[in-house]
């Protein structure tokens, strides 16, 4: 009732000045739209947000941080500056950040509530039908996130732990939708989801005496997050209808879950809902062609570009991207050249790298890339005290080498021809590899 009753007190006094300025905008008429689409997700009670932005008070008391964050592109988060249009950006338009600057030197009134209540719709992508096929697997046993980091057996990568959860499924799966659940959002940063039918990580994860692996999730070839990745927090992951990942029969799913020390421990029980496209629907099988640098080697204050490119063997629906990359990384840009070498053209930029938020980023629209283009990704790597993401300073001497990549791009590719999956999977096997040496 306060807030009303400010309200009432400014808008004369606002009108003083004789200018005919429109009223400030309010909590209830302008800004908890906003604040219920762009950050409701994630800053609910038992999101990956660290408070709620629920009600009034919630957002009033915190409205000149919450300004600042806007203002400087940290929240919400999303890592993408510019290139294609990706599904489900989280980013305020210009129009909408103005009306919360208006709303913050206004002195955030809470104005009216609104006869109609809001619909309730939380603006995440819907799942493409609900005929789909669904699939469950579980942690074998629950794991605790400790209070506090710990300096593991190789410093820049601490504060991951990959699991393992059995699926048993019977036949291969054409999965559509992967969504990571679990009740300690908050504790998490972003999960990376792949299958193994080989028991190669079943037999990496029982080495370990605790429930899980320190180890990352790459397996032989197949990288951590081929499925996908999602974060922070958990969440769901769905390709467009018409594409698929395939999960091999008898495969154990393999979640690499980055976590987020909060000073209290929380405890992983979590499960992966796998959503299968129908036998009957036409699909396509997503592969992930992996560009990829095999070693990120760094002096002392050394500040490097990395690159890596590919040419494609044949035309491809490219339909989602998977960046990876370290803390030391600071951005990374994708471009595409086309087969006659003329025309450059930007995919991806990211110009503030954070891995906590590394997602698999799904195109709004597939685009199809003819045999020849080259993809050229490249990092840059900074290893000064001037990275506020430098997890060592004063900075050391960095060797990170990684089988599929200590950096790399995971390009979620579908053959035109369905019947080149097999041949662009060999492609992206054999790329790897070369890479290795
Ligand atoms: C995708 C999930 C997500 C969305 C959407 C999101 N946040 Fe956050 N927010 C987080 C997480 C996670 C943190 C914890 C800090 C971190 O991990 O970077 C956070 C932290 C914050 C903080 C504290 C920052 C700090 O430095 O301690 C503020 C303020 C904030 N968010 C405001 C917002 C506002 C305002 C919006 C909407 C405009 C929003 N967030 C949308 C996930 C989200």
């Amino acid at each position: 009732m306060i807030g009303t009753l400010c309200t009432l007190a400014l808008v004369p006094f606002m009108q003083q000045d004789g200018l005919d300025r429109p009223p400030p905008p309010t909590w209830h008429a302008d800004i908890a739209p906003i604040i219920q689409t762009q950050c409701g997700d994630c800053h609910d009670s038992d999101g990956p947000g660290p408070f709620p932005l629920e009600t009034f008070e919630d957002v009033s008391s915190r409205s000149r941080f919450i300004e600042h964050v806007v203002r400087e592109g940290l929240m919400p988060p999303w890592l993408p500056t510019s290139g294609v249009h990706i599904s489900g950006e989280r980013r305020l338009t210009a129009a909408e950040k103005a009306t919360l600057e208006a709303w913050v030197q206004a002195g955030a009134p809470e104005g009216t509530p609104l006869e109609d209540a809001m619909d309730g719709s939380d603006g995440r992508v819907a799942p493409p039908n609900n005929v789909l096929v669904r699939h469950e697997a579980r942690m074998r046993s629950p794991w605790e996130v400790p209070a506090e980091g710990g300096v593991r057996w190789f410093k820049a990568e601490r504060d991951k732990r990959t699991f393992v959860m059995p699926l048993g499924n019977d036949r291969p799966l054409r999965i559509q939708s992967i969504e990571y659940r679990t009740r300690a959002s908050l504790a998490l940063a972003a999960t990376a989801i792949s299958a193994d039918n080989t028991g190669q990580a079943r037999r990496m994860v029982d080495w370990d005496a605790e429930p899980g692996s320190y180890m990352m999730g790459d397996i032989g070839f197949n990288p951590a997050g081929s499925l996908g990745v999602v974060g922070p927090g958990g969440g769901r992951l769905v390709y467009p209808d018409g594409f698929h990942v395939e999960v091999p029969e008898r495969s154990d799913l393999v979640s690499e879950v980055h976590f987020r020390p909060q000073g209290r421990a929380w405890t992983l029980s979590d499960a992966i809902s796998l959503e299968e496209t129908p036998a009957e629907r036409p699909s396509r099988q997503l592969v992930p062609l992996n560009v990829m640098v095999r070693k990120i080697d760094l002096d002392i204050d050394e500040v490097r570009d990395f690159k890596s490119s590919i040419v494609l063997p044949m035309a491809v629906d490219l339909v989602a991207m998977t960046p990876r990359a370290s803390r030391r990384c600071r951005s990374l840009a994708i471009k595409i050249m086309s087969p006659d070498a003329t025309t450059a053209t930007e995919l991806l930029t990211i110009a503030d790298w954070n891995p906590h938020y590394r997602e698999t980023l799904v195109l709004e629209d597939p685009i199809r890339l003819a045999a020849g283009t080259r993809i050229d990704v490249s990092w840059t790597y900074d290893n000064t005290t001037e990275n506020p993401r430098n997890p060592v300073i004063p900075p050391e001497v960095v060797s990170l080498g990684a089988r599929v990549g200590s950096a790399h791009v995971l390009f979620m590719c579908a053959p035109v021809d369905p019947s080149e999956t097999n041949r662009l999977q060999a492609f992206s096997d054999a790329e790897t590899r070369r890479r290795q040496r």
